[in-house]
């Protein structure tokens, strides 16, 4: 006989409207009804990041169309020995939102006996997976993971008590343009304030021809629509939501000239309503939530921002044709 754990089984829609799970203790559940209440509807980016999202994540990585990957790694590996010039011996490297932890092993491969590496990371399978692999890869390296969102000011404050305070902060995949300037101006403080009298190593997307960035964020194999749509999927798991994603909402990349950013909205295809732990939300055909922005810059725009954060450019590395570019920056 077939039988399913009543645990492991989905709840129906009926048991849906009668199971309530708590809004004091869940954060993703505040912060889900509340974007969802305002005019422009909204969700915030890094509910992205659950164990499917994040391998979604991985897989965005290797696609053709999506040049940023790629080509950050090949700028890394052409500039290695020029970057670890900078950067002084028995170093403690710290790095927020390390994912999978690929780049950073171009770091510390290149390095002169780094001494400790510190992850900072919302997803807990991508965490497991790399502190395993880079304690395995280098045993004389101290590793140390830190299971959480790196704007959240305690996290930033933990790994603050347990560093000294000359750290390389490493800051790459260009996630700073996944922030509005407050905010980027923000996580740039904390980001100087992790590296002390250190530096900060920061990957920075360039603004390039409309059609190149267009489908880097809508690529033909549906991979980036997945991974914006899985927001909706884990709202349908985790917090009693009733909503049919592949029939009433549709993945869509613009790009918006006047923030200098790349926005993913979902689209809701007809009118309708969905329901998240028993709170009912209406759309009208063609209303979007706002997922996602990946704001691009210029040296200009980028130094001007770093400087507001109290922080100067010491050095840059740029990739072919001013693609993408890696600062140095420091105090
Ligand atoms: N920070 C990268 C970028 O903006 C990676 C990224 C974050 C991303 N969210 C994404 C890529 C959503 C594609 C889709 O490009």
């Amino acid at each position: 006989m077939n039988m399913v754990d009543p645990q492991l089984a989905p709840l129906s829609n009926d048991i849906k409207n009668d199971v309530k799970i708590d809004i004091k203790d869940n954060q993703f559940l505040k912060d889900v009804l509340q974007g969802l209440s305002q005019t422009n509807k909204t969700l915030p980016c890094k509910y992205f990041y659950d164990e499917k999202g994040s391998q979604l994540f991985e897989q965005i990585c290797e696609l053709d169309e999506y040049y940023v990957t790629d080509t950050e790694i090949k700028l890394l590996q052409n500039n290695m020995s020029d970057i670890a010039k900078f950067i002084q011996p028995n170093c403690n490297i710290i790095e927020p939102g390390s994912g999978a932890g690929i780049k950073i092993q171009l770091l510390l491969s290149a390095l002169d006996q780094p001494k400790s590496f510190t992850a900072l990371e919302i997803s807990p399978s991508a965490l497991k997976y790399s502190v395993a692999t880079i304690k395995k890869k280098y045993p004389a390296l101290e590793v140390n993971g830190l299971l959480g969102d790196f704007t959240d000011q305690e996290n930033i404050n933990k790994i603050k008590g347990s560093q000294g305070n000359n750290n390389l902060v490493f800051f790459p995949g260009s996630t700073i343009g996944n922030f509005e300037v407050d905010q980027a101006i923000t996580v740039l403080k904390n980001l100087s304030s992790l590296a002390g009298d250190g530096q900060i190593l920061i990957g920075v997307d360039l603004i390039k021809p409309l059609n190149t960035m267009l489908e880097a964020y809508n690529d033909k194999k549906g991979i980036t629509a997945a991974f914006n749509k899985n927001l909706l999927h884990r709202i349908n798991s985790e917090l009693n939501g009733q909503i049919e994603v592949e029939q009433n909402f549709k993945h869509q990349s613009i790009f918006n000239a006047e923030k200098s950013r790349i926005e993913m909205h979902l689209i809701s295809k007809q009118d309708h309503s969905i329901k998240v732990n028993g709170v009912d939300f209406h759309f009208k055909e063609g209303e979007s939530v706002h997922t996602e922005n990946s704001h691009k810059y210029s040296t200009t725009s980028f130094e001007r921002l770093a400087n507001l954060a109290g922080l100067k450019i010491k050095q840059s590395w740029y990739a072919p044709n001013k693609a993408f570019v890696l600062f140095l920056l420091e105090k």
